[in-house]
């Protein structure tokens, strides 16, 4: 589906491009994206050329590039997928180069990412899950305004090829925004 750009200051949400491919090749190269990143594992750069074109081009997925407003770099990526309109449930995923982590850049992008979604699809309800060992993962959920909902046993194979268990968490439309302005 076609994403708008969304402005967050030193942050910009962006559609992807054919030109984001290398950077987004170059930056799941690191260990915990190879891992924890739910699609998969990019082994050569026409992974990430059919990455890209997945995250754009599907029309349940509304995925867009996160990138440093004024030099441009790619930062990392957020998408809501699994958009089931009958229902009004969705699922969002989301990854930071390792350069940018620990700096807030995956709960503000997905703060956002929800907020568009909530705002401009017939959406109530965005589920996140993550592997229990994947904690920085569940630090973004909690920050971005995300409630525990509980375990999944057994539910995802992830990079290593075992299954995970892993934890399940909500935000929806009506619940608090979370404050990220003095978070990082
Ligand atoms: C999980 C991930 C998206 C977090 O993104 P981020 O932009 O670094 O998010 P934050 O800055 O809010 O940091 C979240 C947590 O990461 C950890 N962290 C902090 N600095 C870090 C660093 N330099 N490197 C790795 N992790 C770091 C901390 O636990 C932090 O929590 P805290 O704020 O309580 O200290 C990122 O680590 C990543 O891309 N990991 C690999 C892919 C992945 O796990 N995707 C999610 C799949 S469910």
């Amino acid at each position: 589906m076609e994403t708008p750009p969304l402005d967050l200051g030193e942050l910009r949400l962006q559609p992807w491009t054919d030109d984001d491919v290398d950077a987004v090749f170059a930056g799941q190269q690191d260990a915990a994206s190879r891992l924890w990143a739910g699609g998969g594992a990019l082994d050569t750069r026409d992974d990430a050329v059919a990455l890209v074109d997945r995250l754009r081009s599907q029309p349940n997925r509304a995925s867009w590039a996160v990138v440093d407003a004024a030099s441009g770099e790619l930062l990392g990526s957020v998408t809501v997928h699994s958009i089931d309109l009958g229902q009004g449930n969705a699922q969002i995923g989301y990854w930071t180069v390792a350069a940018a982590r620990g700096r807030g850049v995956a709960p503000r992008a997905v703060d956002a990412a929800c907020r568009w979604v909530f705002g401009a699809l017939a959406v109530d309800r965005i589920e996140l899950c993550h592997a229990v060992e994947n904690t920085a993962s569940g630090r973004v959920a909690e920050k971005a305004g995300f409630r525990s909902e509980g375990r999944l046993r057994r539910s995802f194979r992830y990079g290593d090829g075992a299954k995970h268990d892993e934890l399940l968490w909500a935000r929806l439309s009506d619940d608090p925004a979370p404050d990220l302005s003095t978070r990082s």
